[in-house]
């Protein structure tokens, strides 16, 4: 019977039948009841066993020390082969499944029948490669159970404030990766094995990028900004990936910076602070003007326009809106009016209007010589609702008086990162910077914390309904919230 039982065995399968007599002669009968504990995991193997009848089953401890059976051991298979050939400790604990028959063979025996029969050896080598690549499958398997299932979603253009408020709303939801890199057609390739991307206002996500994007699987786009002029919406639609924004997350946080432009550009601040810090307490230069009574031209009177309206309003000054969609007021402080009207009669004028190609570059030389000699011009928008050269004649030649700036046409090479080591080669923005009637911000107005944790709160919103087949806040299919 062990004379059969070992031919069917791989190990000694080959070997002469003077070699078997020689294994035959080493082993030893074990006979086993259900549960009993043939070696348990860790302790020192010093033999191997071959399995007559019965099975035995082979636990390892898991996570939490969780008993788990990797595997059970059947008639003709070989058990603690590892451990007398390689490392003594057993590398698993075996347990008899009912009762098992076994022949057993003691590690310096076995040793010495391997010294003197090198077709044991040989077997020896096979059998031990072949758990190699079990092993291997198992670990696969294992993995493939570990892998993460969450959606995974691919960040760009990342900073701390970010990380921290995506982490802090996000939790363990969302498997998010943090890349500082900008999204554009040189990064694209960073989307792989991500099912979605989340993007902000420099990425560059045209038609190229939009067909990469698709072809790498994404199938959404959530874009953590309100503007989406940098986003191919068309090419997304016809590729079914699916684009959505997060319209409102402080308009306060935009309009009140808008505001603190205007205050800080009027009772220049700026100036003072610097003179302050030389030692300088002379008023010379610095008078401002109340804003009490004076005009206010609002551009674009959405969500952060109203906000600004409500501001200037508190301030005691008359507003005049241009919007393409008009809203009634009640207020006799406000009164909608034509583009025109605004450019020529406000003193200070606020853009708050998306980039469109209709507004864009809606301050330009034309407009600048329509409005008031020293009209203030705000733009918290879009850089390209300006055009920059006529903005910088219209300061030169005084008939712009102030100009506090936010946003800036070419500020994609510039805003958001730490360019102060280099020599800045846009003279336009090189001007603008340094005169000091301007107010230069880096696309800031947005940034407050509630303002951040919004973002947060409605990028995750909108993943999960896109997740769950709803649409919130998607551009691509026009399913707007009421
Ligand atoms: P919104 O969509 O609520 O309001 C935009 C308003 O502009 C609407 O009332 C719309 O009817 C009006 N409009 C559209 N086309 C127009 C045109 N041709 N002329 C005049 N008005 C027009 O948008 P929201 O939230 O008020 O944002 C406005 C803009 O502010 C955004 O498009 C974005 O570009 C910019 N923004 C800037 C931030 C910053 O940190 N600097 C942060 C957030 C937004």
């Amino acid at each position: 019977m062990l004379d059969d039982l070992l031919k069917k065995i791989e190990v000694f399968s080959s070997l002469t039948d003077s070699a078997l007599k020689e294994v035959k002669a080493q082993m030893k009968p074990l006979n086993l009841k259900a549960d009993d504990i043939l070696c348990r995991e860790g302790e020192q193997g010093l033999s191997m066993y071959l399995v007559e009848s019965g099975e035995l089953s082979v636990i390892k401890y898991g996570k939490d020390n969780a008993q788990v059976e990797i595997a059970r051991l059947r008639p003709g298979e070989v058990a603690g082969i590892m451990s007398i050939i390689g490392n003594e400790t057993r590398s698993a604990t075996m347990r008899a499944a009912g009762a098992v028959s076994l022949w057993e063979i003691g590690r310096d025996d076995f040793q010495k029948l391997l010294d003197r029969n090198p077709g044991i050896a040989r077997s020896m080598l096979n059998v031990v490669s072949r758990y190699l690549r079990e092993e291997i499958e198992v670990v696969a398997q294992l993995r493939t159970r570990d892998v993460d299932s969450r959606l995974k979603i691919a960040l760009f253009d990342s900073k701390q404030y970010t990380e921290e408020t995506f982490k802090e709303k996000n939790g363990d939801r969302y498997a998010f990766r943090y890349y500082e890199s900008r999204l554009n057609l040189d990064t694209v390739a960073l989307a792989e094995g991500f099912k979605a991307v989340c993007a902000f206002v420099n990425d560059t996500i045209d038609e190229p990028v939009v067909r990469k994007l698709a072809f790498l699987g994404i199938e959404k786009i959530a874009m953590r900004c309100a503007g989406y002029n940098n986003i191919d919406l068309k090419t997304c639609k016809e590729l079914g990936i699916s684009v959505s924004n997060v319209p409102a997350y402080s308009p306060y946080a935009v309009a009140e910076h808008a505001a603190a432009l205007m205050l800080g550009l009027n009772r220049k601040i700026h100036r003072a602070h610097t003179r302050v810090r030389e030692g300088n307490f002379s008023l010379q230069g610095l008078v401002g003007f109340d804003m009490h009574g004076k005009t206010v031209g609002v551009v674009g009177a959405g969500k952060i326009g109203q906000c600004l309206i409500d501001i200037m309003v508190g301030f005691g000054c008359d507003v005049l809106v241009y919007d393409a969609r008009p809203k009634p007021y009640d207020n006799p402080k406000i009164r909608n009016v034509s583009l025109d009207e605004l450019f020529s009669s406000a003193d200070i004028i606020s853009l708050h209007a998306p980039l469109f190609p209709e507004t864009h570059h809606i301050v330009n030389a034309q407009s600048i010589a329509r409005m008031k000699t020293g009209v203030m011009i705000v733009n918290t928008s879009r850089g390209a609702l300006v055009d920059a050269h006529a903005l910088i004649d219209g300061l030169v030649s005084g008939k712009v008086g102030s100009a506090g700036l936010d946003v800036y046409e070419e500020e994609k090479e510039y805003f958001f990162e730490d360019t102060s080591d280099n020599v800045m080669k846009d003279e336009t923005l090189a001007r603008l910077t340094t005169m000091n009637n301007v107010i230069v911000t880096g696309h800031m107005a947005f940034l407050t914390r509630e303002a951040l944790l919004n973002i947060a709160d409605v990028t995750l919103s909108n993943i999960g309904e896109y997740e769950q087949g709803k649409r919130g806040y998607e551009l691509t299919n026009g399913l707007w919230p009421k």
